[in-house]
């Protein structure tokens, strides 16, 4: 990894321009040593330059430890050229793993006692974006490897072993497609079974989809493909506060992954102040985690929790603050949480040294 801590910095599009310059702010706050580099890629990028990951982009994220990305916005009409920008990248650093961790957050409103992590295969599936037109019908590629099947589980357990989850539900519709979804769950359950702590359970997409609406709490670790994963891990943000709050990783081997919240551009809140920035936030405390500054991501995870147990809360979870006034909020619970520890270290050196 390089050090100094590098972070590229690529707000996107729509209130990915909003939403990342203020994380970056607290990231200048928690982690003053980080060289934040600022990069260009989505959509608009795509109007202005004619690619939606520029070259420099791409070489501005190998630089770096990691990359905070807001959001991308793909129209669903084809525009000859275009491929969205988080698609790219996730392919271009083989970024074959999106983790996508739900938990019942400090809102009144919120279900109590789920704690669930979606780890969706990122780089395949029906997002290899194989698509023919012939006249009447259109087709698209569905394409699952077992090479990229097995190393996806085996993030899988790695990251339930080290989160003392015990068990993973593998969630397919091998009933419907039984060479790709089979061949990704055989392999999933050869991964899972060398691990005599974690427990297999196999699920179908539909029920899945059930289960997560009317009963999430009964999940640990879900195990899917791509599209699967996109669709299961929105509904997991829905029962635990929404988008605005829903954070992820998109990782792989090892060097640069990419953070990013849920939500996509949100064109209809875009410009107008008001868009939630915990869920960027939140991908910022799983980027510090990463690049190893773990007392920094704790003191994050804490000063958003503390801000979510306040009353200054975004539109979308019944406030009517604004994202600024949701920053200052989140800026004062860290410095209260960074004067708190260095308090509780001092006392601690005191002890050590009577
Ligand atoms: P969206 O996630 O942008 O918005 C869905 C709804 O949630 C909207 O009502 C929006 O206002 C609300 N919302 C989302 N984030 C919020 C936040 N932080 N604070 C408050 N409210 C929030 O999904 P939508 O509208 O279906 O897609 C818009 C564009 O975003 C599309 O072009 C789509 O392709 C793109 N997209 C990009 C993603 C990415 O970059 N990873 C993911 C999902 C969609
Ligand atoms: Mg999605």
């Amino acid at each position: 990894m390089p050090t100094p801590l590098r972070i590229c910095i690529i707000p996107g599009d729509g209130i990915g321009q909003e939403v990342v310059p203020a994380a970056a702010r607290v990231i200048r706050r928690l982690v003053p040593h980080a060289d934040l580099v600022p990069a260009d890629a989505g959509f608009a990028c795509f109007e202005r330059t004619g690619q939606a990951v520029p070259q420099a982009t791409m070489t501005a994220i190998a630089g770096c430890n990691a990359t905070l990305f807001g959001a991308t916005a793909s129209p669903s009409t084809p525009v000859p050229g275009y491929r969205s920008a988080i698609v790219t990248m996730r392919r271009h650093f083989r970024l074959f793993g999106c983790i996508r961790h739900s938990r019942s957050l400090p809102l009144a409103d919120a279900r109590p006692g789920i704690d669930v992590l979606v780890v969706r295969e990122n780089t395949e599936g029906l997002y290899v974006g194989r698509e023919t037109a012939y006249g009447d019908y259109a087709e698209a590629t569905r394409l699952i490897s077992a090479s990229a099947s097995r190393r996806v589980a085996e993030l899988a357990c790695r990251l339930a072993e080290e989160s003392g989850r015990r068990r993973i539900t593998i969630v397919h519709k091998a009933n419907i497609l039984p060479q790709t979804c089979g061949l990704f769950r055989d392999t999933a359950r050869s991964v899972i079974s060398a691990h005599p702590g974690l427990e297999i359970e196999e699920m179908l997409v539909d029920t899945a989809a059930m289960h997560l609406a009317v009963n999430p709490g009964r999940f640990d670790v879900i195990l899917t493909t791509n599209l699967f994963g996109d669709i299961l891990s929105d509904i997991a943000a829905g029962v635990t506060g929404g988008l605005g709050v829903a954070a992820s990783a998109n990782i792989g081997e090892a060097g640069p992954a990419v953070f990013e919240p849920v939500h996509g551009s949100a064109p209809d809140i875009a410009g107008r102040g008001v868009a939630n920035p915990i869920a960027t936030l939140r991908a910022t405390a799983l980027l510090l985690q990463y690049c190893g500054e773990h007392d920094a991501a704790q003191v994050l995870e804490r000063a958003i929790d503390r801000s979510l147990e306040s009353a200054i809360r975004t539109p979308d979870l019944g406030g009517t603050a604004t994202t600024e006034d949701v920053m200052q909020a989140v800026l004062q619970s860290i410095d209260g949480v960074m004067r708190e520890t260095e308090q509780m270290v001092s006392v601690a050196a005191e002890g050590a040294r009577r």
